[in-house]
C-alpha cells in the first residue's frame, strides 16, 4: 500500500509530460533517413515512457513534400507539436514573421544551451528578441563524394577547381563513362548550383549575393551560370527520376564518378549501406570551396497550439542534450551543434567535418533554408530548371535578380 502511494506521488511530481501523453512530431526524415531520427525516439521514451510518439514523416528528399504539408497543417491550424525547419530564414522567414512559434528564450535559458551552442547558431535561429527552435544537428552541404576504386579505375583524382573538374569530366567521357557527375530530381541540381556558386564567387562573393552588395546580374555570376551549365553538361540524363539517395546509388556501384551531396549521403553510405568512410566511399570539399564550409542546421521548434506542449518541451530538452545530439548525429552523418559533443562516438568522415566546422570560413546553404527566404527558394526551381533546358545564363540571372528583388534580398 504504502509503496503505490509513494509510486503515485512519484509519477505525480514527474510531471503529466512523463506520466503519460501523446508527442507527434513532423519531419521529412522517413525510410533511409528514419535511423537517427528513430534513436531519437527511442531515446525520448527511455526517458518518458508514458508518452506515444506519433513519429510523423512525409517523404521526400531535402523536404520538398512535406513543406507542403506542414503548410496546409500551420495554416488550417492543426500544428504538429513540433516540426523539423532550418536554421535560418526557412524559420525565421516563414514561422517566426506570421507569429506561428513560441519563443523557446526560457528554455535555452534553463537548459544553458547557450554556454554550448555557437553564437552565429543562435544568431540563426533568432530574431525579434526570441529564439524559435531547437538545432539537432550541423550539416555540410559542400561535399563532393565518389568513389575510390572507380577513381583508381579511370586514372583520374578529385578535381581542387570547377575548371579542373570540367576536365576531369571530358577525360572520364574519353574514357567510356557517359555521365562522369551524378545529379537527381530538381533540388539536387540547385544543391549542386550553390556549390558551383560558392567555389567559382567565393565565400564573400556568395554572402554577398545575399545581402545584396552582388546583383545576379554581375558579369562573375552570369560566369558562375555558364560554369554550372557546363558541369550539368557532364551530367546523368535521367536526373529528374533519381531520388538523392539512388544519385548516390550511382557512386558507389561506379556507373559515375562525382556526387555533389551534404553529409546526409555520409549517413546513408554508412548507416544504411554499412559502408566504410575511405574505402566503401571517398569525399572531398566540392571543387573551389577547400577553406569554405556551406551550413545548414536542422531544427525543431514548438507551433503555437501544440496540443502537448509539455511532451513537446520535452522532446525538444532530448533532442538540444549531449546525448540526444551525439545519438543522432553519428547516425545521420552530420555534426552536434553543441560543442562538448563527444567526437570519439563519430566517423572518419564526421571527425574530418568537426575539424572544418572550427577552421573553415562559414557560409549558409540557400536551398536548405539557411540565407533565403522560402519565397526564393521556392520560385528559385524553376529557375533553374529552365536554365539546365536552355543554358542561358543572361536570361537566367535577369530572372533570379528579378526575384531576389521581390523576396526583398538585400533590403
Ligand atoms: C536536408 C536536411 C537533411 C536531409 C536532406 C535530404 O534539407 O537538412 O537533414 O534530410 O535534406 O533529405
Amino acid at each position: 500500500m504504502k509503496k503505490a502511494l509513494l509510486l503515485a506521488l512519484a509519477l505525480a511530481t514527474a510531471g503529466s509530460a512523463s506520466a503519460a501523453g501523446k508527442l507527434e512530431i513532423f519531419s521529412w526524415w522517413s525510410g533511409d533517413e528514419g535511423p537517427a531520427l528513430d534513436a531519437l525516439v527511442k531515446l525520448y521514451n527511455q526517458k518518458y515512457p508514458g508518452v506515444k510518439v506519433d513519429n510523423a514523416t512525409v517523404s521526400g528528399g531535402a523536404g520538398t513534400n512535406a513543406k507542403a504539408v506542414l503548410k496546409t497543417r500551420m495554416l488550417g491550424g492543426t500544428p504538429p507539436d513540433s516540426f523539423q525547419v532550418h536554421a535560418g530564414q526557412e524559420l525565421i522567414g516563414t514561422w517566426v514573421v506570421a507569429n506561428r512559434m513560441e519563443d523557446l528564450s526560457s528554455l535555452f535559458k534553463s537548459e544553458g544551451w547557450a554556454k554550448v551552442v555557437p553564437a552565429d547558431v543562435i544568431k540563426l535561429i533568432s530574431s525579434k528578441g526570441g529564439i524559435w527552435s531547437v538545432p539537432v544537428d550541423i550539416h555540410r552541404s559542400n561535399v563532393m563524394w565518389y568513389n575510390p576504386a572507380t577513381l583508381k579505375k579511370y586514372g583520374v583524382t578529385a578535381p581542387k577547381t570547377w575548371p579542373e573538374f570540367l576536365s576531369t569530366c571530358t577525360a572520364l567521357k574519353a574514357k567510356g563513362m557517359q555521365a562522369p557527375l551524378v545529379v537527381g530530381e530538381s533540388w539536387t541540381q540547385q544543391h549542386l548550383w550553390e556549390n558551383v556558386m560558392v567555389g567559382t564567387l567565393g565565400a564573400q562573393g556568395w554572402e554577398n549575393l545575399w545581402n545584396g552588395k552582388l546583383k545576379f546580374t554581375d558579369p562573375r555570376v552570369v560566369g558562375a551560370f555558364t560554369t554550372f551549365g557546363k558541369v550539368m553538361d557532364c551530367a546523368n540524363k535521367d536526373a529528374s527520376g533519381l531520388s538523392w539517395q539512388q544519385a548516390s546509388d550511382r557512386i558507389t556501384d561506379g556507373t559515375s564518378a562525382f556526387n555533389v551531396m551534404g553529409d546526409w549521403a555520409a549517413g546513408y553510405f554508412t548507416t544504411t549501406k554499412k559502408l566504410a568512410p575511405g574505402t566503401g566511399f571517398g569525399w572531398t570539399t566540392a571543387p573551389g570551396t577547400s577553406k569554405v564550409f556551406v551550413m545548414l542546421a536542422d531544427s525543431f521548434g514548438l507551433p503555437k497550439g501544440a496540443k502537448n506542449r509539455a511532451e513537446t518541451l520535452n522532446w525538444l530538452k532530448v533532442l538540444g542534450s549531449k546525448q540526444g545530439q551525439d545519438t543522432f548525429n553519428p547516425l545521420k552523418g552530420s555534426i552536434a551543434v553543441r560543442t562538448d559533443s563527444d567526437l570519439s562516438k563519430y566517423s572518419v568522415y564526421s571527425k574530418s567535418a568537426a575539424t572544418d566546422w572550427k577552421h573553415s570560413k562559414i557560409v549558409g546553404s540557400m536551398y536548405h533554408g539557411a540565407v533565403a527566404p522560402e519565397s526564393f527558394t521556392s520560385a528559385f526551381g524553376a529557375l533553374i530548371d529552365q536554365f539546365v533546358a536552355s543554358k542561358d545564363s543572361k536570361g537566367a540571372t535577369a530572372a533570379a535578380q528579378q526575384l531576389a528583388d521581390k523576396a526583398g534580398i538585400g533590403k
